[in-house]
């Protein structure tokens, strides 16, 4: 290794390198050839895991590469991706130049403020034109370095494996620039990138070490989750002891499985880790918050954790005024029969995304009539969730509370029906309005008036401080002394 030990005993780590750009410009393709060019060991024989990151080792140096997705709905994650990378490498189809995604990847780097690396990719087509890449990056503000700017340029081809070798070595430039140098004896921590339920391990967390050493026995918590420590594996699946900084590492042993872009960090004790876990249940504090609006309740479930946070990011930029969209639980992994039983409960509706109920959900699902819908692309997912909302709403009634009246006297009871007078103490109160009758602060029935009286005419209309006498229809008795708060329902439409 030739990293350098300074005074303060700081130790240069790895870059860690992102690569973003357009849909299918290559970038999945292009961390394959990197992959397959200088994987750190191959004696293992071992089958790289998906671990959301991997190391390879070029003239004795490793770099770190973030495996991100990089369709428009993952932007969540490809930000994210961003936030905890050194380098990022801005792929271009030599071919096709410049796309929506490239300006947002261009958005993501300069929000992230890190140096990047050109990679004009597709190199070995016909029709590849690089110096047209060039220019209308350069009309984007990124200028490449042979215009006088600092980006520099790597041309290459995953399939025809071209230009590889050359980029990790400009990545080992431009990272030796940057002076990645980070304590190793301060209690680790990192960010978790990825993490899923194993049906046979439990759960799984794949972290980046920023800081610090994490070793088997640690400590270890995030905002939402804490565990120790049992078990450690790099990208290839071996058993390690340890992850130093810029090391992408599978750990066992979280108690619930951590959000993704959540950081983590090393306590001395179980009982500090749980103390630094505050956010119990996140989606129910939202719930509290947002009472007051209408709700159309969802249950997401995904098959790996990546997904969900860009799901439910998009969920989340859905308009708002009108309905809360609230995702009352969401998970990774099948569809259970816990979320079917959730879902009857509170009538929500199940989504899942590249997952399935087990057998015994979707069995419960139909005695309980729970509707659960599937989707391959979020998309689709997104366009349905849109339609339903959309469906309810134009059924659904908006109620609005329009007055109040404390009920001074009860002329008359019948079956069903009672002629009560009172003073309205709010707002006002409408003829053939509905109402609920309050006792003891707590709404005890409901019904609706037939006809209003003030001063024995018929009005229509009685306001605040008047003493008005209504004819009512419903179960319940009403007495002396009661609150009926009125209300009318309005049919509401939104467009969506
Ligand atoms: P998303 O993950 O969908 O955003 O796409 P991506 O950017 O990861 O692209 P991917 O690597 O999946 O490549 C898309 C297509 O381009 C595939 O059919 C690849 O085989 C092809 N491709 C990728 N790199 C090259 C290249 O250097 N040359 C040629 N000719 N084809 C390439
Ligand atoms: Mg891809």
């Amino acid at each position: 290794m030739t990293e350098k030990k300074s005074e303060k005993g700081l130790k240069t780590r790895p870059p860690v390198v992102v690569v973003l750009g357009h849909v299918d410009h290559g970038k999945s393709s292009l961390l394959e050839a990197i992959k397959d060019f200088r994987i750190t060991s191959r004696e293992a024989g071992g089958i790289t895991q998906h671990i959301g990151a991997y190391e390879v080792e070029i003239k004795g140096k490793k770099i770190t590469f973030i495996d991100t997705p990089g369709h428009e709905a993952f932007y969540a994650m490809r930000s994210r991706g961003a936030k905890v990378a050194d380098i990022a490498i801005l792929v271009v189809a030599a071919e096709e130049g410049v796309k929506p995604q490239t300006k947002e990847a261009l958005g993501c780097i300069k929000e992230a403020n890190i140096p990047a690396i050109l990679a004009i990719n597709k190199i070995d087509k016909p029709e590849a034109n690089p110096q047209k890449v060039k220019s209308e990056l350069a009309k984007e503000n990124f200028l490449v370095e042979e215009i006088g700017g600092d980006i520099p340029v790597v041309e290459t081809s995953a399939i025809k494996k071209i230009g590889i070798q050359e980029l990790l070595e400009m990545i080992l430039l431009v990272a030796e620039m940057q002076n990645l140098k980070v304590s190793e004896e301060v209690p680790a921590e990192g960010v978790i990138i990825e993490s899923h339920l194993d049906e046979k391990r439990g759960i799984i967390a794949n972290v980046l070490v920023k800081a610090g050493i994490l070793k088997k026995q640690d400590f270890i918590a995030t905002k939402t989750t804490c565990g120790k420590v049992k078990q450690l594996e790099d990208f290839l699946g071996r058993a390690v002891e340890q992850a130093e900084p810029s090391k992408p590492v599978s750990v066992l042993g979280f108690e619930a499985l951590p959000q993704v872009g959540e950081r983590f960090k090393v306590f001395e004790t179980i009982k500090k880790a749980r103390e630094y876990v505050i956010i119990k249940d996140k989606e129910q504090a939202r719930t509290v918050v947002d009472e007051q609006k209408k709700l159309f309740k969802i249950i997401i479930k995904a098959d790996v954790l990546g997904s969900l946070e860009a799901i439910k990011e998009m969920v989340n930029r859905l308009p708002q005024e009108d309905v809360l969209v609230q995702v009352i639980k969401s998970g990774a992994g099948l569809i259970n029969e816990d979320d079917v039983q959730m879902a009857a409960a509170t009538g929500a509706k199940i989504f899942g995304f590249h997952t399935a109920p087990n057998g015994l959900a979707a069995k419960l699902a139909d005695q309980k009539n729970v509707e659960i819908f599937l989707y391959d692309v979020i998309y689709e997912l997104l366009d349905a969730l849109k339609k339903l909302i959309k469906a309810k709403l134009e059924t659904e009634v908006v109620r609005k509370d329009i007055g109040k009246l404390k009920v001074l006297k009860v002329f008359r009871t019948e079956k069903d029906k009672q002629i009560v007078g009172g003073r309205i103490t709010s707002g006002e109160v409408v003829n053939n309005s509905k109402l609920e009758i309050i006792r003891d602060d707590q709404i005890i029935s409901q019904g609706k008036i037939s006809q209003l009286q003030k001063e024995r005419k018929k009005i229509e209309k009685g306001l605040a401080q008047d003493e008005v006498g209504i004819l009512y229809h419903g179960r319940e008795k009403i007495q002396e002394g009661d609150i009926l708060q009125f209300y009318v329902e309005e049919q509401k439409k939104i467009e969506l």
